[in-house]
């Protein structure tokens, strides 16, 4: 078993589930349904669902248990983005190697995509209450909305490291945290030390994600990435480079990273592509 098989065997698990759940872009309002499909079929790594399906793996969850939940993060992952492109966001013309939804569609279709993709997250869990809450926090404004807004408030700002990291761990480590969480909460036999041991490998790779992110945003190039390259300087956002350097960031993550695999000695094999994942997230190129 390697991770670049089950990568390849739960991305396209996701998808047949995303394909079941979204509405066909031939029913009304087909224009809506229609960028909603654009949005979640385009090329997404499927991280998220990936660590659903992982964390459930290493406690022993049947996978079935697990699709409702990792379509729920995907979905608010899609949503988040076409959010993020926005002319009022980060103003991006191009997403996932495609024109980004409001550059598709257009900006008032780009939002309703975006809230419409977020009340389906959450019609997909209307069996657990315990998965909707844990999603609803890690996604509101004391979670990613909340860490989006300090991003867009500390554009030209100077930020310091503590200020830097909270933003980080709320625009995009509450939601890889979230992930972690529901695939936990899909098992019954978690005690509550083994789900902090989780908690803290989710907020390690969810802090490492954001860095590697603005890594590649310097080191990679648009065609690799299928996102416009150098964005953040553009818009002058605080970034870790900005703030410690590459060489600074890169080693900031690795430490993250091994922190991540050590919080993880209590677990057994089953947690292996838990760890492949952690080194995933630092070594990937896009
Ligand atoms: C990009 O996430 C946005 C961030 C939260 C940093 P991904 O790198 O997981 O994007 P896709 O889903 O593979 O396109
Ligand atoms: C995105 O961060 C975070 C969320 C969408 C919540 P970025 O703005 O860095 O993501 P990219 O680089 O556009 O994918
Ligand atoms: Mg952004
Ligand atoms: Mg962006
Ligand atoms: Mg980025």
């Amino acid at each position: 078993m390697t991770l670049e098989y089950l990568m390849k065997h739960y991305q396209q698990r996701v998808d047949k589930q995303l394909d079941l759940c979204l509405p066909f872009a031939n029913i009304n309002p087909s224009r809506l349904h229609e960028a909603m499909r654009y949005s979640v079929f385009n090329g997404g790594k499927r991280i998220r669902p990936l660590l659903v399906y992982l964390t459930g793996k290493a406690l022993g969850v049947d996978d079935i248990a697990l699709d409702a939940p990792s379509c729920a993060v995907e979905l608010i992952h899609a949503y988040s983005l076409v959010h993020d492109d926005l002319p009022a966001m980060d103003d991006d013309d191009l997403r996932r190697g495609k024109p980004s939804c409001h550059k598709a569609f257009d900006e008032a279709t780009a939002i309703l995509a975006g809230d419409a993709l977020q009340s389906l997250a959450f019609e997909l869990l209307s069996h657990n209450s315990e998965m909707i809450k844990t999603l609803a926090v890690a996604i509101g404004s004391r979670g990613m909305v909340g860490g989006q807004a300090i991003d867009i408030a500390a554009i030209g700002q100077s930020l310091n490291i503590a200020e830097l990291e909270n933003m980080h761990i709320h625009k995009t480590g509450a939601l890889i945290r979230g992930c972690v969480k529901m695939g936990a909460l899909a098992s019954e036999m978690i005690d509550e030390n083994l789900l902090n041991k989780l908690d803290h490998y989710a907020k390690c790779i969810g802090l490492a994600f954001q860095i590697k992110d603005d890594i590649l945003d310097i080191e990679a190039n648009t065609e690799t990435l299928g996102k416009t390259q150098g964005a953040d300087l553009a818009n002058d956002k605080v970034t870790y480079p900005s703030l410690l350097g590459l060489t600074g960031a890169k080693e900031m993550a690795t430490e993250l990273i091994a922190d991540a695999i050590n919080s993880l000695n209590d677990l057994d094999q089953k947690a292996d592509p838990l760890r492949w994942m952690a080194s995933y997230i630092l070594n990937r190129n896009y």
